[in-house]
Formats: structure tokens, sequence, C-alpha cells
């Protein structure tokens, strides 16, 4: 069946978007009379009307490169920025889709994608999403495009500061990004041999990663590498939160208390990854001189490896299949080595974090690594 489809980048790009941009666009077009209208800068690009129709030879050359021929931004339908102040703009944006005259709008992206997908699915419109994200922090997935090439950036970096680490007789601390969950950081970590690992998912004693550290001192290593999530948090900063939420509910009460609260959230994921104070105080706990580097971006540029241009054409290919059978208000999943469609109401609003009895942390403390609790 002929249709015409939107598609749209949104959140933070990811390795691997282009490539699936090529195996949707390759995919659906094949099928007779299909049209695909691209929308630039996300659902900004979908307001403004910054639209492009794709064509075969946008997708040449694509496969291998970085970042998104779409371009991308962190807008939401419901919060769009416009002159510095953000504003719900859902009306409009459904308003967009229908004087396009789409069948269907695929999303490509991480968490923001499957919330604002979420969103206008809940509104009526056809839509299906493909999990784009260095976080691989999407439920009901066990991976998504951009993870596998930010696991090797980040391993690669561990193993370079390793020797530096060495030379100099260092504790090097490396932070990278996975917001509130860990994949990224322990997955490197193990790779990379981290002697600390450091995750949102399991606060840290700042005595215990120093003792760690002071132990390996004792037997003659006198360097550590440790890998910390950008949203790890100690102990002490959950309990401080913690009663701070409790004092207020018991102050102001749930309802009234509830402004506060969502404060106490922001500021609490404010306070998580701040790892220059740590990188400080383990310097004034060990005695050991102490460095940071910050991958940031460098995690999200470039090209995707082979596993992630596999994948984003696995998932792209099976978007268009689905498309084809008119299936929305979908994420097409991989799921276990194949591809599912997952619905996006199990999905949106949700975040993937690391069990507590996951291999990977058994793995991380049988092989000796602290874990910082
Ligand atoms: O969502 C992917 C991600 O890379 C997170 O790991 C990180 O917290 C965030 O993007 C940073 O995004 P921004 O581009 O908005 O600074």
């Amino acid at each position: 069946m002929a249709q015409k489809i939107g598609i749209l980048t949104t959140g933070g790009d990811s390795p691997g978007i282009n490539a699936a941009l090529r195996a949707i666009g390759k995919a659906a077009l094949s099928v007779e009379g299909t049209r695909l209208i691209g929308f630039q800068d996300g659902f900004a690009g979908m307001l403004n009307s910054m639209v492009v129709e794709m064509e075969n030879p946008m997708f040449s050359g694509i496969l291998t490169t970085g970042g998104t021929i779409l371009g991308t931004n962190r807008d939401r339908p419901d919060h769009i920025l416009i002159n510095s102040k953000y504003e719900n703009r859902t009306s409009d944006i459904i308003a967009a889709y229908r004087s396009h005259g789409l069948d269907g709008l695929v999303c490509l992206g991480g968490g923001d994608a499957q919330d604002s997908a979420g969103l206008l699915m809940r509104e009526g419109l056809n839509v299906i999403t493909v999990p784009v994200t260095i976080d691989n922090d999407i439920p009901h997935t066990d991976t998504s495009v951009g993870f596998n090439t930010a696991l090797e950036v980040a391993a690669e970096a561990i193993d370079r500061l390793h020797s530096t680490a060495i030379s100099h007789h260092r504790i090097i601390i490396v932070e990278i990004m996975g917001r509130e969950s860990g994949w990224l950081t322990l997955g490197a970590g193990i790779a990379g041999g981290a002697d600390v690992i450091l995750i949102p998912e399991i606060p840290y004693h700042l005595e215990k990663i120093s003792a760690a550290i002071l132990a390996r001192a004792a037997i003659g290593k006198r360097f550590s590498l440790i890998a910390v999530s950008e949203g790890a948090i100690s102990v002490e900063n959950v309990e401080f939160f913690e009663n701070a939420r409790r004092t207020n509910l018991r102050i102001r009460g749930s309802r009234d208390g509830a402004d506060i609260s969502a404060r106490l959230d922001a500021i609490e994921k404010r306070a998580a990854g701040d790892t220059l104070h740590l990188a400080n105080r383990l310097e004034s706990f060990t005695g050991l001189q102490t460095r940071v580097t910050i991958l940031g971006y460098l995690l999200r540029g470039g090209a995707p490896s082979a596993v992630d241009r596999v994948l984003a054409t696995q998932l792209g290919t099976a978007c268009a299949k689905f498309i084809q059978q008119g299936q929305y208000g979908v994420m097409v999943a991989p799921r276990g080595g194949g591809v599912e469609t997952v619905p996006l109401d199990q999905v949106a609003g949700m975040v993937k974090t690391i069990p507590a009895d996951h291999a990977w942390i058994h793995g991380a403390r049988l092989v000796g690594t602290s874990l910082g609790d």
C-alpha cells in the first residue's frame, strides 16, 4: 500500500542514526508510490514546515557517517523552545501532520523520541519509533543503535588513560554519559578493566572507593582507573535528598509539597555526576594525585561501528515492513537477536536501568572491581 510517511530524528544524536534513516528510506521507497517527507531538526521542523522530500539519492553515502542528515534537537511537541521560552505546541504538531496528509510518522531517537511518540499516539496519530541512543536505556530492548559504537570509544579511552595513569601513579577518573542509567559506564569499565566503576543504580560511599584504591596502593599498584557515570550519586547525597523530601511532605503535606518535591528531584539530578568534586575529595582521602577526563560528546560523534550499522539496517528495514503493514503505535525493538514490536505505552516515560542482579554487575564484582558500595 503506497503511503505518505513523515520522518524525523529527535533528542540527542547517536552513531548509526543515518544508517537507520538509510535503511528505512531505501526499504520504504521500494514500495511503488510511497513518499517519505523528512522534517529537519525534529519537531521544530514539523512546526515550522522545514520539510525535505526524501528520495533515494539522499540515502547514498550515509551508512557510515556520524550525526543525522535531518538535524535534531531536544524539542518535544509539548515542550518546544520558542523565543527562549518552552511552549506546548502539540495541537500545532497534530495540525502539521494532517496538513501534510501523512499516513504515519517515524521518530528516531532515545527516551525523548519514545515519550513524544507516545504523546502523539495518545492524540490519535499513527506513530512508529526506532530506539537510537548511546544510553541503551530504552525499556523492552536488548540494545539500541549507537550503544555499541559509544562502548568501543569509551573502552578505548580507558585503555589510553591507563598508560598515563600508570606512568604518573595517579588516579584517573573518566566520566561517561548515560543519564540515569549506567550501561555505557559499566560496559566500558568492564571492557577497559577499570578498578572502580560508579553507576547511578548503585549509590557510592567515598570511603569504600578510597579503601579500594589504598588497598591497591598497598600491594604496589600506585594508580587507579575509575569509570564514573554522569548520573552516579553518593549515598550521602541520596540520604540528604530523601530526608529533605520527607521533611517537605511532613511540613507541607503531599499536595502543597508537590512543587518543592519536584524541585528537589531536579536539584538531586544536578547533584549527581559532580565528577570534579569527587576527584577533589578522593585526592584528599587517598593522598594520590587525581585527574579527570570527561568523554562527553566524543561518545556521540563519528562513524558507527559495524555492529551498529548492521543493527540500524535490521531495525530500519523492519520498521519499513511494519509501516507497509500499517502497524503503528509501536517501537521497533531488538529482542533476543530478532526484531519485535513493543506497544509505545509500554515504553514512553520509562527508563531501562541496570537490574541489581544483572550478569555484568556480578562479573565486575567477581573480577575484583569496586562498585563503590
Ligand atoms: O541521551 C543521550 C545523551 O547522550 C545522555 O547520555 C546525555 O546526558 C545527554 O544526551 C546530553 O544531551 P544534550 O545533547 O542535550 O547535552
